[in-house]
């Protein structure tokens, strides 16, 4: 597993991360965010969703779990699953998403730790103030798998 870290001191910075992954990213890659509400994960997103040349507005999913964009160099399947912290993880078919040939962006993929593959690109967004008001974040980038390991080493 190999590990890298970022110290992010604002909003634009953690887009334009995101964005430089949109570039890179190829048919199949599942990358997932972990971190509490307001980390910055849907903004790592609409980085990535622009990265791939999607123009459209990428708004959260917490309520439709998941969203998807075809109108980029590769489709984007979003999915903000924090509302199966209780389950129900197994009966939405996720396997078609990360077998597919789209990106799969998953916020909150610990609460469907048992359907996710076993390689891919995590990255855990922490606050680095209790201030919540503070725009300093500290984002920890694990490759798991080769194929991720030289994503990461173009972060
Ligand atoms: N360094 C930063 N990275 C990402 N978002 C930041 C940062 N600093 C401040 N913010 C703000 O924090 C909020 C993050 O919200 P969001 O991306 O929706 O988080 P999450 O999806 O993790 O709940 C946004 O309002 C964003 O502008
Ligand atoms: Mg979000």
């Amino acid at each position: 597993m190999d590990m890298k870290t970022f110290k992010i001191n604002d909003a634009a910075t953690t887009q334009a991360l995101g964005q430089r992954l949109g570039q890179i990213v190829s048919a199949g890659d599942v990358i997932l965010l972990d971190g509490d509400l307001g980390a910055g994960k849907t903004t790592f997103t609409k980085g990535l969703a622009l990265g791939l040349g999607i123009e459209r507005n990428i708004k959260s999913p917490t309520f439709t779990i998941i969203r998807e964009y075809k109108t980029g160099r590769l489709p984007l399947y979003h999915m903000d699953v924090y509302r199966l912290e209780d389950g129900g993880g197994d009966e939405l078919g996720l396997d078609e998403y990360f077998n597919g040939n789209g990106v799969c962006v998953v916020e909150w993929s610990q609460f469907v730790a048992s359907e996710l593959p076993t390689e891919y690109l995590k990255i855990a967004f922490k606050r680095d103030d209790r201030d919540l008001d503070s725009t300093n974040r500290t984002l920890t980038i694990t490759a798991h798998g080769t194929h991720y390991t030289e994503i990461l080493e173009q972060l």
